[in-house]
Formats: structure tokens, sequence, C-alpha cells
């Protein structure tokens, strides 16, 4: 098990400034596509309540004319800090979308520089801008022209191994006014696979004076104290170590604050959540929300026997009530096996230093 050096410690003690804003977290929930709504978003915050949050990423030429915003853009009062994401190519629609972000109540913007997926670069978003540093840099000013709020961006180490520019890429980006840079340790060629480079985190953290968040594999505390000793980053992001699993980011910032590490959640810990997971979600989105719900479920059911059945059966629900009676039927099973909750609802949290002490009490229904 890891342990903090004291300098560490020292260091990250500290708020964290992203521009006018104070963070009193060094973890933040990464934006994830499908994911990061605002349910998972709420889950994620009883266990962080001053982590900042980040929404879905949102197509900004899709946002700019529209008299209705996505509901991917709605942020309920209690979830600050929370960044809106945005993608696009064009710094003037990005500029526009980010005034809307900003009025629907978005503490900063973040700009995504970093998606690999074809449907996007192919239009010159997401990674593709790291091969046109010039048009980055035009995203960036623009739309710190555009917004009173914080600046961010959050991009990978480069296109592929033979186009590695982050450091340079890096330096643009806090030349033109971002206020925080968020590292993708992998190339666009690399996508999700592979392990994350921290070594191009490091050398990023040394070139810039803005904060630098370290992104790629952070699946543990352990994980997390590794990142961070190894680059000198001012936080890390955690990602896909949170699909199933919203307690991590509230677990790290944890043990930064106070070197022990918070009881991890049972197995029918992880099952209630799931449950009530699906059923915050089917009320938030209705059917469409059930659909989602089926992939929420498969991350949270792992690690036990009969998972994989489970799994299977959860990928099929039409309904709150069938997957409640499959995940009710598990956890008597378990329960019959000697497995215990650990009221997962209570786990300790840190409150200390909140930026708007969210309103979340360990037992308050979602
Ligand atoms: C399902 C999924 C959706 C994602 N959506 C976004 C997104 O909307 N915006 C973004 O900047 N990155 C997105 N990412 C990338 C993650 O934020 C993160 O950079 C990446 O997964 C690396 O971290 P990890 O190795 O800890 O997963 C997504 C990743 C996944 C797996």
């Amino acid at each position: 098990m890891e342990t903090l050096s004291l300098a560490l410690q020292t260091r990250l003690a500290q708020p964290l400034s992203i521009g006018s804003v104070t963070l009193h977290s060094r973890v933040l929930q990464s934006p994830l596509s499908g994911v990061t709504d605002k349910i998972f978003r709420r889950l994620v915050r009883r266990y962080a309540p001053t982590a900042m949050l980040y929404t879905e990423m949102v197509h900004a030429s899709g946002v700019c004319y529209v008299d209705t915003l996505p509901q991917i853009m709605e942020i309920d009062p209690d979830e600050h800090p929370i960044s809106i994401q945005l993608f696009d190519c064009r710094p003037d629609f990005l500029a526009t979308a980010a005034q809307r972000a900003v009025a629907e109540g978005a503490d900063t913007i973040d700009l995504n520089m970093g998606c690999p997926v074809n449907k996007i670069t192919r239009k010159g978003g997401g990674s593709s801008l790291l091969k046109d540093p010039a048009m980055a840099t035009a995203i960036v000013e623009a739309v710190v022209k555009a917004v009173p709020v914080p600046v961010s961006v959050k991009t990978r180490i480069g296109w592929d191994d033979d186009h590695i520019n982050a450091v340079e890429f890096a330096r643009r980006m806090e030349g033109a006014g971002a206020k925080m840079l968020t590292l993708h340790g992998r190339t666009r060629a690399q996508g999700y696979t592979g392990a994350a480079r921290w070594g191009w985190i490091a050398r990023v953290k040394a070139a810039l004076s803005i904060p630098v968040i370290a992104n790629g594999d952070i699946v543990s505390v352990d994980a997390a104290i590794q990142c961070l000793e190894q680059t000198g980053a001012d936080g890390v992001m955690c990602s896909r170590g949170t699909l199933g699993y919203p307690f991590l980011v509230g677990e790290i910032d944890y043990f930064l604050k106070t070197g022990q590490r918070a009881p991890t959640p049972t197995v029918i810990d992880r099952l209630l959540c799931a449950q009530e997971h699906l059923r915050q979600i089917a009320e938030y989105k209705g059917y469409r929300g059930i659909c989602q719900a089926r992939k929420h479920m498969t991350w949270y059911v792992k690690g036990f026997s009969g998972a994989a059945e489970l799994r299977d059966a959860l990928c099929q629900i039409e309904s709150v009530a069938e997957g409640e009676a499959h995940l009710q039927g598990a956890i008597a099973q378990l329960t019959a096996q000697g497995e215990t909750p650990r009221v997962w609802r209570e786990m300790p949290r840190t409150d200390a230093q909140s930026w708007n002490p969210p309103p979340v009490q360990p037992n308050q229904p979602l």
C-alpha cells in the first residue's frame, strides 16, 4: 500500500486555484460522455463534497442558437464546483456556447481537445486540434475573451507516437489564456489502450505555471498517489475507474486529506448503489434512462459468484421493477452467504473547507 510523502501531503493540502476559482479538492471527476449525467454526478458528489465535476461533452454548434438547451447542460444548484465541457472546432461557436454555459451556472468552461472519436476528429474537433495548435490557440483566446469564468483545456499527449507535442501544445494553451490543463497520458492513436504515460505529464507540469491535472489510469488510491508522486501534478482526474464505482473520487480525496483509507464499499453496497442509480436515472430520463442504466448496471456487478448471470439479466431490463427484482434477488443470496452491507451511504467524507457546502446528508435520498 502506498503512503503519501510529507512533501506531497503538504503541497496537496493547499487549495487549488484555477484563475478566480478555488478548489478545495485535488481530485476531479472527469467528463464521460454517456455517463456523467446529473444522476451519476450526484452519486459522486455524495462522497466528494468539494471535488470538481464535469458535464458530458457538449457540441458547441448544437447549442449556440437553440432555444432549449440539451439536458446534458442542466446543472443543479448543489453541484458546484462544476465545469461544462464543450467541443467544436470553430472559435466563434465555442465562444457563444461558452456564454450560454456560464448562464447555466458553469463555474469554469472546459474545452475538449482530446476526444479520439473519428466523427469528431474528422471535423477538426477533439484530439485533432493537437495537429492544429494555431486553431486551438484561437479557440482558447476566443472563449477566454467571451466569458468571465476561467477556461481550461483537456487534451492528450499527442496524435500518435511520431507526433507527441504535449509540452509545446500545453505552453501555447497557457499562453492563450487557459487557466488549467488536464492531460490524458495517451496519444490519440492509443485510444484507451496501453498504459497512460505519466512521464509526459511530469514534463508538461514542469513546463507550465498554470495547474496541471493528471489523467489516465487513476483507478485507485494507490494509483493516484503514484501518479502524483511521479508527475508532480496539481491533482488527478478519475475516469473509467468510476464506472460502476462512483465512490472513487471521494476515496482518493479522503485519503489525500486525512492520510487514512475510507472503508471500501462491499458487494452489497455496490448493488444498493446500482439500485439507486437505476431508480433515479429512470425518474430523470424515462425509458431512455432505463436503456442507459443497463450499461451502468453491468459495471456495478462484478467480483462475486453469480455476477455474470446477473449482468446478463440486467442488460435486458425493460423496467425499474425488473432491475430491482434482479438486484434484490442477488442481495438476498449474498446476505444468505454471510455478506453484509457496510452502509455505503455513511462512508466518511471530508466536508471541511467546502466550496459551497453541498446540502447532501449521509442518509438523504438522492
Ligand atoms: C465512456 C467514455 C466517455 C468519455 N467521454 C469523455 C468526454 O465527454 N470528454 C472528455 O474530455 N473525455 C472523455 N473521455 C475520456 C476520459 O475523460 C479520460 O480522459 C480517459 O478515459 C482516460 O482516463 P482513464 O484511463 O482513467 O479512463 C471518455 C472516456 C470514456 C471511456
